[in-house]
């Protein structure tokens, strides 16, 4: 067994004025850490919490870790995934999941898209406002979908997301500059069904039953959108649909096309994969999250493995099994035996 230090950021203060309303939305709550941690030591591991900020590099040299398990989404700047995990490699500790360049990479959409287009991955065609003097309203097809380069968890998606022609373009761009204070992704509208696909596991990756967003159930005006709205309102099964129908053909497109994404790049351990099809019905990739929410019960990426027939332990101990075993530190593994993923 081992001693796993379970790094994390908890949810602060509610926003103040002027800051985003959406603002921490990525940060874990109490219970999820709690929940993870509790199916560590469920599997017979030693578990210590720790916060991942500045005082980590101290406290991590006071304490004997094994491994970390990592959920930091990071306290601030636009590389905030990958401090945590730089400062572990520095002291030489293992942790699960993605390294520090693709968690820098990834936290990016503008730059994920250009490692995308390097490998032939289809995404959609975008251009990037670093400021109002950059907005330039030619050059894509209307409509487009706008939002901040450098967030997760729907932050800043709404239906003013969704620009029918240049004026919107221009105001929701203005808008989301000056709230998010970081550059804007304006990408071509994928007007196909939405999907997310679950992986685990490093050389012969494993990819959960795949999910449809389905939004049938959602009021016109909103449109179709996995907004901020929809992860906060509409979160029972009926918005949902798991595995989705898909046929074995798509069904495959999406499977490669995430696992293509997924070693592109060069993600360990787990990530989840958001993908629309285009109006040619081809899958496009939006984004990969190499560190999927973990809240039992709401999080996409539990949701997916529990469908896939994986219990809530069985997830987060297998995610751990993947990190050993990249390390070569077998010897940890617990006595209750994991689930074999290569
Ligand atoms: N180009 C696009 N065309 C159509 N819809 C889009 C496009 N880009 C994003 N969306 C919609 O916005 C949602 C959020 O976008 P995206 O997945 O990039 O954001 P995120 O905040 O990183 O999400 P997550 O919560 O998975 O971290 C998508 O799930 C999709 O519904
Ligand atoms: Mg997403």
């Amino acid at each position: 067994m081992a001693v796993v230090g379970v790094m994390y950021n908890l949810k602060g203060d509610p926003p103040e004025e002027g800051e985003p309303p959406d603002l921490g939305a990525e940060l874990d709550s109490e219970s999820t850490v709690l929940a993870v941690a509790s199916a560590l030591k469920a599997f017979g591991h030693d578990v210590c919490l720790i916060e991942g900020n500045d005082a980590s590099l101290s406290e991590l040299r006071a304490r004997s870790l094994d491994i970390v398990f990592n959920m930091c989404e990071g306290v601030r700047g636009e590389s905030r995934e990958s401090h945590i995990p730089a400062v572990l490699e520095m002291l030489g500790i293992p942790y699960t999941g993605s390294g520090v360049l693709s968690l820098a990479i990834t936290l990016d959409k503008p730059m994920t898209k250009k490692v995308l287009a390097y490998h032939g991955i289809p995404t959609a065609k975008f251009r990037v406002f670093a400021s109002e003097n950059e907005i330039d309203l030619q050059g894509l097809e209307y409509p487009v979908f706008v939002k901040p380069s450098h967030e997760g968890s729907s932050m800043g998606v709404s239906p003013s997301s969704f620009c029918a022609q240049p004026l919107d373009l221009a105001r929701e761009a203005r808008r989301l500059l000056k709230l998010y204070s970081e550059p804007v992704l304006v990408e071509e509208f994928l007007p196909g069904r939405e999907f997310t696909v679950g992986i685990i596991g490093n050389k012969n990756p494993l990819v959960f039953p795949i999910m449809e967003i389905n939004f049938d159930l959602v009021p016109e005006d909103h449109g179709k959108m996995y907004s901020r709205q929809f992860k906060t309102d509409w979160c029972d099964e009926a918005y949902f649909s798991c595995p989705a129908q898909v046929s074995p053909e798509l069904e495959q497109a999406l499977k490669d096309i995430a696992l293509r994404t997924y070693r592109a790049l060069d993600c360990r351990d787990l990530a989840r994969v958001d993908i629309r099809l285009d109006r040619n019905g081809v899958p496009n990739v939006m984004e990969i999250n190499p560190l999927p929410g973990l809240t039992p019960g709401y999080s996409d990426y539990p949701r997916l493995a529990e469908k896939g027939g994986w219990t809530y332990e069985e997830l987060i101990n297998g995610i751990l099994a993947c990190a050993l075993k990249r390390y070569n530190l077998l010897h940890l593994m617990p006595p209750r035996s994991c689930r074999q993923i290569a």
